[in-house]
């Protein structure tokens, strides 16, 4: 599977619509010294966590020595989690491996100046722990419960809307937007369906080429995600808990089965009209600056006819960012809104229980209650200037 690099990649949060334009030249160099930045997240892992575990022997030794000996194991404890850190760090170092020529359309050679690995902020370092998380919600047998809950119903809606019983479904284009490490979309190709991802993150993309390209047997290769959490483990194990992946083959795809991946913000990437039969959004909506910017480009790119299904929270993702403009609907403006764009309600479940990288064994959990919708831009458009950006297809007022 390749993976197209479309427009520059920002991880740290970017103005709004500020952003300075720059040349072309510009751009590229800057997404290549951003490239280079999170390569270099993943290989500072290793000595940003070995200095937590500094830390935690440190805050032990200074224990008075009674206390140090009523918890003897204490420090066999922080050493076998820095082995499960090593662990972690080997994989990192197979995914920085493999992704340096990961694009099809731009190489990232390394430049002397972008190769120097030195700390990265905990901006980073949070976003990389996250990251390892990920591949448990998506490509472990721990993470099914978590698919179950929130791939399926979306799959299954595909399924009802586009029977394979009745059509070539290879025919069907589905497009998942925000894709992360790529599963709802590798799920939906397996069942023939043409489907492509979309991702922005470089920690996102990195991994999932190296899971989807790399990975050729089940369960080959183990992860220890809960080691950075220190808190709220009942278990001093339940900290050091291995997770092998990917519980299944990501090479077992048909061989005629069409299924891809696109670097690059989902707006920008995406300004085709009439495109896709299918969009399909998983705890995507939130991610924008301002959700109407998504409806309005998820309406664009939809052929006439086409169906949005959608299942998540809202979590706006800029809510707290200093200078980033966020827009934080409630769903009932969000759904007015979709409404008076045209689109059709055609489902709808408004607490859909599901969780996100859930540690099954911590004692603090976060449930999300999401909605689930599925909406129609409808078949017969009438032309309506007003309502739609630059004089789109509206449908008919009913
Ligand atoms: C909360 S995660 C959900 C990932 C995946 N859908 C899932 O359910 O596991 C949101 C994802 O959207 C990506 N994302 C955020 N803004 C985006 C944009 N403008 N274009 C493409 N992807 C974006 C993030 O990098 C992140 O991977």
């Amino acid at each position: 599977m390749g993976t197209e690099s479309a427009e520059p990649n920002q991880e740290e949060p970017c103005f709004y619509r500020g952003r300075p334009k720059h040349s072309p030249e510009e751009e590229a160099r800057l997404e290549r010294q951003h490239f280079w930045k999170i390569i270099n997240a993943f290989r500072y892992y290793r000595t940003h966590f070995e200095e937590r575990l500094k830390r935690c022997e440190r805050h032990f030794l200074s224990l008075p020595r009674r206390h140090q000996q009523l918890l003897s194991g204490f420090l066999d404890k922080l050493a076998e989690i820095r082995r499960c850190m090593e662990c972690n760090h080997e994989v990192l170092q197979a995914i920085v491996h493999s992704c340096t020529h990961m694009f099809e359309n731009m190489e990232y050679d390394e430049d002397e100046n972008m190769r120097r690995a030195g700390p990265s902020s905990t901006f980073d370092m949070d976003k990389l722990k996250s990251t390892i998380k990920q591949f448990v919600r998506d490509w472990s047998e721990t993470g099914k419960g978590e698919r179950d809950s929130c791939y399926a119903p979306i799959i299954r809606e595909i399924q009802i809307q586009f029977p394979p019983e009745k059509r070539d479904v290879s025919e069907v284009k589905v497009l998942v937007p925000g894709a992360g490490l790529g599963r709802l979309a590798w799920e939906i190709a397996s069942l023939g369906y043409s489907c492509q991802g979309n991702e922005w993150s470089f920690f996102m993309l990195f991994c999932s080429n190296f899971v989807l390209n790399r990975c050729e047997k089940e369960n080959c290769l183990t992860l220890y995600p809960w080691i950075h959490q220190f808190s709220n483990n009942k278990l001093s194990g339940d900290q050091m808990r291995a997770v092998t992946f990917p519980d299944v083959n990501p090479q077992s795809l048909p061989l005629d089965s069409d299924f891809s991946m696109t670097a690059g913000d989902f707006l920008e990437v995406y300004t085709d009209p009439n495109t896709w039969d299918c969009v399909a959004t998983c705890f995507f909506i939130d991610t924008a600056h301002n959700v109407l910017d998504y409806i309005d480009t998820i309406w664009n790119i939809l052929k006439p006819g086409g169906v949005w299904i959608n299942l998540g929270p809202l979590l706006y993702h800029f809510e707290n960012m200093a200078n980033e403009l966020s827009i934080e609907l409630s769903y009932e403006e969000i759904k007015g809104t979709i409404l008076k764009c045209g689109f059709q309600l055609e489902a709808e479940r408004e607490s859909v229980l599901s969780t996100y990288t859930e540690n099954e064994r911590s004692m603090l959990k976060y449930l999300y209650d999401c909605v689930f919708f599925v909406v129609r831009k409808p078949a017969a458009l009438i032309s309506n200037s007003q309502n739609c950006k630059g004089g789109e297809l509206k449908a008919p007022m009913t």
